[in-house]
């Protein structure tokens, strides 16, 4: 049996946070030590950024401090998520390797003095980064305060140097076997392009003018495919000294760089740290759609690695968390599946980048709102958490989403630069959660099967299983509705006959895709019952299929902007938001998906978990909404029958 996030909760939620108390004077440590237990803190993770710490000079090694905290945490029954320190290096593995060093488009050397400034490619920052790590695993294996392994952090640097560029042909090599093949699946014949010899490709570096798509496209697939080479050669070293502690890296949510389904598969414990700007309007739909994500991806219970208990540094404008916020947020977590509320940092530091970054201790000390507000949240989530941890729910709607449609589509080549593939996901999972209706993600080769609705946003490239998967889940019964730009490419991001897959036209009754045209910024196009954005096409649609919404005026007139066949519908256009919920309620209620609760005010979100019911208020008014039954508030411990009332940000966790 794989070791899973459950060994580690035990029936608990996880709640803590990176500990980073190397920043501090030892004294400091009993305090954090008091606060922790105070606030119900059960979990940390540690030395995630201690690389120069731990090894101050090449080789040497300093475990003291770090063997002092790990024995104080395991007295105080916190547990460790012990990181390895891999993702900054110390300064001298820079000074006297520099082919440690990632070296951007430009040519540019990206130097110590900030962090993740490893080259994914160097043989020299593999071999030390892994000595490290067998160290620190040798060391910590068998300590009692070790829970589980956090290997590196954020996963995220690009590195286009001379090593990236010998591994980039080794890559290829193995892709393709042959230079013809990689001429052919690059369409070098454009732009005398050709190449005659493995040593002429170097990584898509700064150049003149439009670069070759598939060599792009090539790139971020060999990025991506780096760095899990560098996790798993981490997370390999720390499973051979405890095979029965899961393994973890902390994702970003929604970024470009790592195809997260993949990774998932390599670890035990899928993780992700979030950051939801709280002045931004739809800053509850964003955690939603991530949390969403994230728990596809662990198909089960996830971590909520990192989030803020109140401002970020790194926007311009960085706000804090109202009252109330961070409570909200942290159960929507759990709503959607966490079992771990985890945060960076612990306390705030005093120095160094992130001193204007929240911690859960920040600077106002204990007696401040946001420790004060943490304290409140570890109690909720005590009370919660037997009820909750560990279980899971499965539902009916899938949304599909693909790293790789992504990278294809994102070339700078394209119609228009409006079309952003996470704009376009953003927009219709919105139009899912506005709805109430709860969604999990999919890849287009997962079996589908068991969802009534799969929503395809965009899939700009989709391999031929693909089209067969989207084929044969609509022949057994399935309803699917797709976005525009969907089918257009193969996986070489070569287009289609037909400038989209015949099957798919078939499918959705496209007989001839004359033309795309897409929209200017803030321009609409008048649809019969809405207005489209973005996007718009000339459509001629064969004689089965049903126009549901034509195009009003301009060229367009007449033609369909919204077509269905059977149970395969297509739009052309992105309907503005309110029409696009609609529109998906509508073909939800057709497919026999229904919202969570009838009758919610739009600030209200409810989803389930197991047989708990979580309802959340994201608005600033009072609301009261209809929650049929007798129910146990876990928060509260009050009775509700049929009315619920909550407050401003107010959560209630109903058991039945
Ligand atoms: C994360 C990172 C943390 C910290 C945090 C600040 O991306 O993993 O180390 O920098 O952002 O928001």
């Amino acid at each position: 049996m794989k070791p899973a996030l459950a060994d580690v909760t035990r029936g608990r939620i996880l709640f803590g946070g990176d500990y980073n108390p190397e920043q501090w004077p030892e004294e400091t440590w009993p305090d954090d030590i008091r606060l922790m237990r105070d606030a119900g803190v059960n979990s940390v993770t540690l030395g995630v950024f201690s690389w120069s710490k731990l090894e101050p000079r090449p080789g040497e090694r300093q475990f003291g401090w770090l063997d002092r905290l790990m024995d104080l945490l395991h007295a105080n029954g916190i547990g460790v998520v012990l990181a390895t320190p891999t993702a900054s290096p110390p300064p001298w593995l820079g000074r006297l390797h520099p082919d440690t060093l990632p070296v951007d488009e430009d040519g540019r050397t990206e130097w110590w003095g900030g962090r993740q400034h490893f080259s994914h490619s160097s043989a020299t920052y593999r071999r030390h980064a892994a000595a490290i790590t067998e160290d620190l695993a040798a060391r910590y294996a068998t300590h009692p305060a070790l829970t589980m392994w956090h290997i590196n952090n954020e996963y995220c640097t690009y590195d286009w140097s001379e090593a990236a560029a010998a591994r980039f042909r080794g890559w290829l090599r193995r892709k393709y076997g042959s230079l013809d093949a990689l001429n052919t699946a690059w369409g070098t014949a454009f732009w005398s392009q050709g190449y005659g010899d493995w040593e002429e490709i170097h990584t898509p570096r700064h150049a003149h003018y439009l670069k070759n798509p598939g060599q792009v496209l090539d790139f971020k697939r060999f990025t991506s495919d780096m760095l899990l080479e560098c996790f798993l050669a981490e997370r390999d070293i720390v499973r051979r000294y405890t095979p029965h502690l899961p393994v973890t890296t902390n994702f970003m949510p929604l970024w470009a760089g790592q195809d997260a389904w993949r990774w998932a598969e390599e670890e035990d414990v899928v993780s992700v740290d979030l950051y939801p700007d709280p002045r931004d309007p739809f800053g509850a739909q964003h955690g939603a759609l991530v949390q969403d994500m994230t728990r596809s991806q662990a198909r089960g219970p996830w971590m909520l690695m990192e989030q803020a208990a109140g401002p970020v540094n790194w926007r311009g404008v960085n706000h804090p968390k109202p009252r109330g916020l961070n409570r909200l947020w942290s159960l929507q977590a759990v709503a959607r599946g966490a079992d771990a509320v985890c945060y960076f940092q612990w306390r705030q530091s005093r120095q160094g980048a992130e001193k204007f970054h929240s911690g859960m201790v920040g600077h106002a000390g204990e007696h401040g709102r946001t420790y004060q507000e943490i304290k409140g949240l570890g109690a909720d989530l005590a009370r919660i958490a037997g009820e909750v941890s560990g279980s899971h729910s499965d539902h009916d709607i899938a949304v599909l989403h693909d790293w790789h449609s992504w990278w294809a589509g994102a070339h700078e080549g394209r119609l228009s630069t409006e079309v952003d593939h996470a704009r376009i996901l953003t927009a219709w999972h919105r139009a899912l959660w506005e709805a109430h209706l709860t969604t999990d993600f999919a890849h287009p080769e997962h079996d589908l099967t068991r969802y009534r609705l799969v929503v395809v946003p965009q899939l700009y490239a989709l391999t031929d299983t693909a089209i067969d998967n989207l084929l044969a889940y609509v022949r057994q019964g399935g309803t699917l509705v797709s976005g525009f730009l969907t089918g257009v490419a193969d996986e070489d991001d070569r287009v289609r006959p037909g400038g989209m897959d015949a099957r798919l036209r078939e499918l959705f009754g496209i007989r001839t895709l004359h033309e795309w045209w897409p929209l200017e910024a803030g321009e609409s196009v008048e649809c019969e019952g809405f207005r489209g954005t973005l996007w718009s096409e000339e459509i001629d649609k064969s004689d089965d299929a049903l126009t549901v919404a034509a195009y009003k005026g301009g060229e367009l007139d007449g033609l369909p902007a919204v077509l269905r066949t059977g149970r395969a519908w297509y739009l052309s256009t992105l309907p503005e938001p309110a029409d696009l919920r609609e529109l998906l309620e509508r073909i939800g209620a057709e497919a026999g998906v229904r919202p969570v609760l009838d009758g919610l005010p739009a600030q209200v979100e409810a989803v389930r978990r197991g047989d708990v019911l979580f309802v959340l208020n994201h608005g600033r008014e009072p609301v009261t909404v209809k929650v049929p039954g007798t129910h146990r508030d876990l928060l509260t411990g009050t009775t509700v029958t049929d009315d619920l009332t909550l407050g401003r940000y107010g959560a209630a966790v109903l058991k039945p």
